[in-house]
């Protein structure tokens, strides 16, 4: 399943209670796929008893359960079978058996009713809903930062794309306040599986992909994660787009410079960049980013060819990282 959406993360279909009451009658939520549960607070879900309502996403609908201990969890419910994130997670635990690599902890996978359900660790906010209610300051963002290139890099190093890198899908440690942990392997990418023509929410999509030149890979995630970056510092979406792709390649253009000769050869959409229409004029990312070491890493990460954008391993290393904040 792919999670491509082409919402903005300001307009998202993410939706929480995190903060509200738990209901306590009979509920039904959905996700912007359309999958429907209904389900009451306190009724069973296999072995585990509804607890509260937490959040939905594009394909899943969250819910907290209890096991007959007590013990907290989240359930992903989703209508349709979705192999590639169960197996995605169950690939990550293999090679992360004691869930030091920042990604979501996976404990079953069950049928209930019409539905499917992924049983995970009990989470927090995601950082879209946290966004909204609280700004970070740069200690902060530096290490949300060096924790999801940390996850990304583990992940890369195991030849998966994440594919829908946004703060909908970066969420807070429930318990430990500081954490942050990578959810929604929905659309998890291997190297050698089938590669999807169009990966990420709209605002987070890398040049490559809008034009389709080549099959992209991990250096996608970088794109994305620059984007999620700029809007944690700014609290506002970076790059604002509807759905459209020539608008689009255009705004990347005003903002980043032009688009590689040989990207362009290679494009699908090659007989349409000739007439690429003019953006309103943009915010350039040195009148937003003030910190020089965070310009100097995200000009790095915004390269638009992507076989000469900054890896996971060379962001760590970075200057940024270096500097203490106080
Ligand atoms: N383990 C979890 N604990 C708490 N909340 C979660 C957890 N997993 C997902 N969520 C919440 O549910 C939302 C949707 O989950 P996600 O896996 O992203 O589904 P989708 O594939 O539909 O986008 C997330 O944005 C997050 O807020
Ligand atoms: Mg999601």
């Amino acid at each position: 399943m792919n999670s491509t959406t082409e919402s903005s993360s300001s307009s998202s279909s993410s939706s929480s209670s995190e903060s509200s009451s738990d209901k306590s009658s009979s509920s039904s939520s959905s996700c912007s796929s359309g999958c429907q549960f209904l389900y009451e607070i306190g009724e069973k879900l296999d072995k585990y008893v509804i607890t509260k309502y937490l959040s939905s996403g594009t394909f899943g609908m969250v819910l907290e359960v209890i096991d007959e201990l007590g013990i907290p969890y989240a359930v992903k419910i989703l209508s349709q079978t979705d192999h590639t994130e169960v197996e995605v997670l169950k690939q990550i635990q293999q090679f992360d058996p004691f869930g030091e690599a920042g990604i979501v902890r996976f404990y079953d996978y069950f049928a209930w009713q019409d539905y499917h359900c992924i049983l995970l660790e009990r989470l927090g906010l995601n950082l879209h809903e946290y966004l909204q209610q609280n700004s970070l300051n740069i200690t902060e963002l530096q290490s949300i930062f060096q924790q999801i290139t940390t996850s990304l890099l583990f992940m890369h190093s195991l030849g998966i794309t994440h594919t829908d890198l946004k703060p909908e899908n970066i969420v807070f440690s429930h318990q430990q306040k500081h954490l942050v942990k990578l959810i929604d392997m929905g659309g998890a990418t291997q190297a050698n599986e089938h590669h999807s023509t169009v990966i990420n929410t709209r605002q987070y999509r890398a040049p490559e992909v809008i034009l389709r030149c080549d099959a992209w890979d991990t250096s996608s995630d970088i794109w994305s994660l620059a984007c999620l970056i700029v809007e944690l510092y700014t609290g506002s979406v970076f790059i604002k787009v509807g759905n459209n792709d020539l608008m689009h390649l255009a705004i990347i253009q005003s903002i980043f410079g032009p688009i590689p000769r040989w990207m362009k050869e290679r494009s699908k959409i090659k007989t349409k960049l000739n007439s690429l229409p003019y953006p309103k004029p943009q915010l350039q990312l040195g009148q937003l980013i003030k910190d020089h070491d965070l310009l100097d890493l995200l000009t790095k990460m915004f390269c638009i060819d992507h076989n000469q954008r900054i890896d996971c391993h060379q962001i760590l290393l970075h200057n940024f990282f270096q500097k203490k904040f106080i």
